[in-house]
């Protein structure tokens, strides 16, 4: 639990928006088990980044992936990497806040470098994204001429430079699917190319990358969580393909999401993704049971209420994402590219 510092202790004029505060979390957390204490405790952080959004111009966004204190307490708008990529393109405000991990602020850097995209703080990231670098996409394309470079999304800005188009879990098999080549580099997730070869039928070369939360999942857990009981099962693309092809659907978060809409009424259903995602539904989606899967991505839970606070109270140059011009430009191509799709 939070303990509330001195220094954001609410005046007492106040007591009343705090009182409305800790009612409007509690009338989400709650879902998820959460009590009204704990809801007091977060109430003075979340009151206090929602009016320093309003003073700044700012939109916070947030992956699905993040803790539902910061998904139903601060974010203005939460997706998957693909929606978020797309939304960051269509706000108004100047600054945009990202609770997430480093690419997905970086590709919102690449396709809006007149706005100021922060993060709350940086230095750990995506195992996906820390396994590759421009130069390892340069010997790919020197050892398969003429074959087409697909970045996965969760790439730092160089490789989505030296790459022809960027996806996410979200758009990946379409991608695959339209482009007329049938010999494609695909680079990092080695789990997700595998994926797609098997879904498309093309000849994928692949990268020794992977997510570490996705990957962790084995047969033999899937089957404890299955539990003997009926129930609906969708995996992330990042998955081992082991996996893929023991569950009823595959795709991103945003695919789940829209499956949990049409979902019936006390239907079981099991998202084999991030734990975040699930909590976000489980709130979202009420009369749907979701089974956990306990998959942690330590990276996107490097973000709390206290930090993010930090970060907008007393901003560090690293909270501000700043990469090179000519890198930004060979890179959003590849973005730009994905965003038809
Ligand atoms: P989604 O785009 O499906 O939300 O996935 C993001 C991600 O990083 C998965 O590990």
């Amino acid at each position: 639990m939070i303990i509330v510092e001195e220094s954001i202790v609410i005046p007492r004029q106040d007591q009343e928006k705090l009182k409305e505060e800790i009612d409007r979390l509690y009338s989400k957390l709650s879902k998820l088990g959460w009590t009204k204490e704990a809801c007091e405790s977060i109430a003075p952080y979340t009151l206090r980044i929602n009016s320093i959004k309003k003073e700044k111009d700012m939109k916070i966004f947030a992956h699905s992936y993040q803790t539902a204190d910061i998904i139903f307490g601060i974010a203005d708008i939460v997706g998957d990497s693909l929606a978020l990529a797309k939304r960051a393109t269509e706000v108004d405000e100047e600054t945009i806040l990202l609770c997430g991990v480093d690419f997905m602020a970086e590709t919102m850097k690449i396709l809006n470098p007149e706005k100021t995209v922060l993060v709350p703080q940086r230095g750990r990231d995506c195992t996906l994204a820390d396994s590759i670098t421009g130069e390892d996409v340069r010997k790919l394309k020197e050892e398969h001429p003429g074959a087409p470079v697909i970045c996965y999304i969760n790439t730092n800005a160089d490789v989505k430079a030296e790459s022809d188009i960027c996806c996410t879990s979200a758009n990946a098999k379409k991608i695959v699917e339209q482009l007329e080549e049938e010999t494609i580099i695909f680079v990092p997730d080695e789990n997700m190319g595998n994926n797609l070869a098997k879904l498309t039928g093309k000849n994928i070369i692949t990268y020794h990358g992977y997510c570490r939360t996705h990957h962790a999942l084995t047969e033999k857990r899937l089957e404890k969580l299955l539990d003997d009981t009926p129930m609906k099962t969708f995996a992330h693309l990042e998955c081992k393909p082991e996996i893929i092809q023991n569950v009823d659907y595959a795709g991103g978060t945003g695919d789940m999401h829209r499956y949990a809409k049409i979902a019936k009424s006390g239907e079981k259903v099991l998202f084999l993704t991030e734990q975040g995602f699930i909590d976000r539904m489980k709130i979202e989606f009420p009369d749907i049971e979701f089974q956990d899967s306990n998959m942690i991505c330590v990276s996107m839970k490097r973000n709390d209420l206290p930090t993010i606070l930090d970060s907008l109270e007393n901003p560090k140059p690293e909270n501000t994402i700043q990469l090179d011009e000519e890198t930004r430009k060979r890179a959003f191509k590849a973005v730009n590219n994905m965003l038809k799709y």
